[in-house]
């Protein structure tokens, strides 16, 4: 089954700042988890690597807020980190830091190559500086007023009210979180990844699956939304990307090339290449060949991540690879979308979240319950949702009232029966199917092989959920199979026609012991225990059932002695779910009395500037004629606005508060003259004048009456 071939998973190395939380869980680490369990169950040679993102200025940001040096934060967190996904079953070869030497080696290595290589370009550009603390600022650094929705706290880099992404220089009002003084432009020196001498190759690699006229990989099987994301990107034209920072903490600049004193890798040249040197740790430890796994042709190399990391492992990471030489790039990028909770966005600084270590303190033995609910509920395609209620009925409704009843059902009768051996039957004994069939037992073990097929197809094409269906109906069909032929009644006259039904049962309960493995590893040990197998094998398990049914055998074998049986799972009651909704709400961050929406009517006044400097602005009535989305651009719409002397075309960023063919006729005020702009490939020839109402939603700005296109306003 599959290809014979390495693979290279790689799970995105979370953030060393903060407690993981099931967002983390189900977009980047329980899918890879299956995937990965799959591949060795079909008994592929796979290297699942992952570790903690330590550099970066989240971290020191984070090491701020709790009085902290920034090595203290991430001990802390990267040790959580390793107790946790070891907790909840997620099943690294390796799990590595950033913040170690080997890392830091690494990373200096390959951005001294790209040095010598030519593959920088060195520019110098003006950032803010902090002249009270001596320091340039990263984009977190700064906090100042939103230019979009006026939240006085937004970040350099994004608004955490409204969403948007901005750049440092956009905030009003910008102060530096370090000393709070305002801070000042400064013009600093750095070495530049000259991304658009990647475009043409990356385009042709992400659209056609092409790399360097050669099939690389099918781009059919990578998800929509990646593949979209990529191309807006592309479209838009990739810029010059810095790849150092002046910063004090990260993976210095090789001290060797001029002018590195003060600099730091960019975290997002850094954590990537955390990959690599996860391998390398991973073969100094076991005596293999870091090489072969990013070298050699023949390895398959594939990143799970959440959406937000998409264009980091499908542009900038590659293009850093490529720019390398002798590298595997991705034959697969599978991004997850997000998980939402409870009606909400997963929020940190609003403790709005299960954070997975309470969750496994919490509920010790329901580490599967919450792995099948986020598998059932995979954001692979779109956002999902998380529910407690959800989370209690498919752990009540599945797990307990199909698996578990199954479960019990049989080895239970087997028991009463049979002493708890596998009875003996002939492959042609005959039981009736689901649907009252006569069938034998060959027949429903080579309809197995296909349902094992089938799942098989589902993991490799990353629809977990999918899969994870199709293993509970093999459980479904067990049941049926059990209330069809009803061995409990049939047993006192016919105590011969029960066995073929409890073979086969059995068989489907040894055959769900391996396949629901990767989703659900701790109760396919208890699955184990229950059939008397040896617990924890994984490598070939799968592979090894097929060859058997294959070849014309049973998988557990008449006159094998099953264990001890005990209860797979007990049902979650409402009380438990109700103190966790309450918890919930009880412990959620409020959003703070500034950021409400009454204060946020009075944003700070701008600073002061002369009438000549009013004077120069051409603001002008116009009226919208069209108005249509942009692709792949949520907030955007693109409007043809009639000026009276001229028509132009406008992108504004209001899509998420007007449908475009309600707002065709609408008078606006424009401003004319401001310079054009690219947005999503698209010149945009001046801005729309909006208002932000005390909701933070947009209203547009109109005189008191209708007045023709063109007129000026003064
Ligand atoms: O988004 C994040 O949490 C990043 N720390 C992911 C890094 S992935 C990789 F490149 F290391
Ligand atoms: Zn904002």
């Amino acid at each position: 089954m599959g290809a014979s071939k390495r693979t290279l998973v790689t799970s995105a190395l979370p953030y060393a700042n903060g407690p993981l939380h099931i967002g983390h869980l189900a977009g980047a680490y329980l899918n890879a988890d299956v995937y990965v369990r799959w591949l060795r169950g079909t008994g592929q040679e796979v290297l699942f690597v992952c570790g903690s993102d330590e550099h970066g200025a989240a971290i020191t940001v984070r090491a701020r807020k709790e009085g902290l040096t920034p090595q203290e934060i991430v001990d802390k967190y990267h040790t959580l980190f390793q107790s946790t996904f070891q907790a909840i079953g997620i099943s690294f070869d390796v799990y590595d830091r950033t913040s170690s030497p080997l890392h830091h080696r690494t990373s200096q290595e390959f951005f001294r190559k790209l040095f010598d290589d030519g593959q920088f370009i060195e520019k110098e550009s003006e950032q803010y500086f902090d002249e009270e603390a001596n320091s340039f600022l990263a984009d977190r650094y700064i906090i100042g007023t939103c230019p979009r929705c006026g939240h006085p706290d937004a970040y350099g880099d994004q608004c955490e009210k409204c969403g948007s992404t901005l750049s440092p220089t956009e905030l009003i009002d910008p102060r530096s979180t370090l000393s709070g003084s305002k801070p000042v432009m400064r013009s600093t020196r750095h070495w530049y990844l000259p991304l658009e001498n990647h475009e043409a190759w990356l385009r042709e690699w992400i659209n056609t699956g092409e790399l360097d006229g050669s099939p690389h990989h099918d781009p059919a099987l990578w998800k929509n939304h990646v593949i979209g994301q990529c191309k807006s990107w592309l479209d838009a034209g990739l810029q010059p990307r810095a790849m150092t920072r002046d910063l004090d903490w990260g993976v210095d600049v090789p001290p060797e090339i001029p002018g590195a004193a003060g600099k730091k890798l960019y975290v997002w040249m850094d954590a990537p290449i955390g990959y690599i040197s996860a391998t390398r740790k991973w073969a100094e430890e076991n005596g293999g060949d870091w090489r072969q796994w990013w070298q050699d042709e023949d390895t398959d190399l594939i990143h799970f991540i959440g959406k937000d990391n998409i264009v980091f492992h499908c542009l900038i990471f590659p293009a850093i690879l490529k720019a390398h030489g002798g590298y595997n790039l991705p034959v697969n990028v599978p991004a997850n979308q997000f998980m939402n909770l409870e009606g909400n966005k997963i929020s940190t600084s609003r403790n709005w979240a299960v954070w997975v270590d309470e969750f496994v303190r919490d509920f010790p033995g329901l580490e599967d319950s919450l792995r099948y609910n986020m598998i059932r509920n995979m954001p692979e395609q779109r956002d999902s949702e998380f529910t407690w209620k959800s989370f209690q009925e498919t752990h009540n409704g599945e797990l307990v009232n199909n698996l578990a009843n199954f479960v019990n059902r049989v080895l239970v009768l087997t028991g009463k029966y049979f002493q708890g051996t596998v009875p003996a039957v002939h492959l042609d004994a005959t039981f009736k199917d689901p649907e009252g069939h006569q069938t034998t037992v060959s027949d429903w073990l080579r309809k197995m092989a296909d349902q094992i097929g089938e799942i098989d197809a589902s993991i490799r094409s990353f629809s977990f959920r999918d899969g994870l269906q199709k293993v509970m109906e093999m459980s479904s069909a067990g049941n049926q199979i059990l209330q069809i032929n009803e061995p409990w009644k049939v047993y006192q006259s016919d105590p011969e026609a029960v066995k073929p039904v409890l073979f086969i049962s059995l068989q489907i309960v040894t055959a769900l012991s391996r396949v629901l493995r990767p989703f659900l590893p701790f109760t396919a040990n208890r699955l184990d225990t229950f059939l008397g197998c040896p617990t924890g094998g994984e490598k070939g398990r799968i592979q090894e059932i097929l060859d058997l049914i294959q070849a014309g055998e049973a998988i557990l074998p008449a006159g094998h002695q099953t264990g001890e049986v005990g209860h797979l799972f007990d049902r979650i009651g409402d009380e438990v779910i109700e103190e966790q909704i309450a918890r919930l709400h009880a412990t959620e961050v409020p959003i703070a009395e500034e950021e409400t929406s009454e204060s946020h009517a009075f944003a700070p006044e701008k600073p002061e500037i002369q009438y000549d400097q009013f004077a120069g602005l051409d603001i002008r009535t116009g009226t919208i004629r069209s108005a249509e989305k942009v692709a792949k651009a949520d907030r955007l719409l693109k409007l043809e606005v009639d000026l009276g002397f001229d028509q132009r075309t406008i992108v504004s960023g209001i899509a998420e508060y007007f449908q475009p063919e309600a707002i065709i006729g609408q008078q606006v005020l424009v401003l004319a003259n401001l310079a054009p702009r690219k947005l999503k490939g698209i010149t945009s020839q001046g801005m729309i004048l909006m208002a932000t109402g005390p909701d933070g939603g947009l209203h547009f700005v109109l005189p008191g009456e209708t007045l023709p296109p063109g007129c000026i306003i003064s």
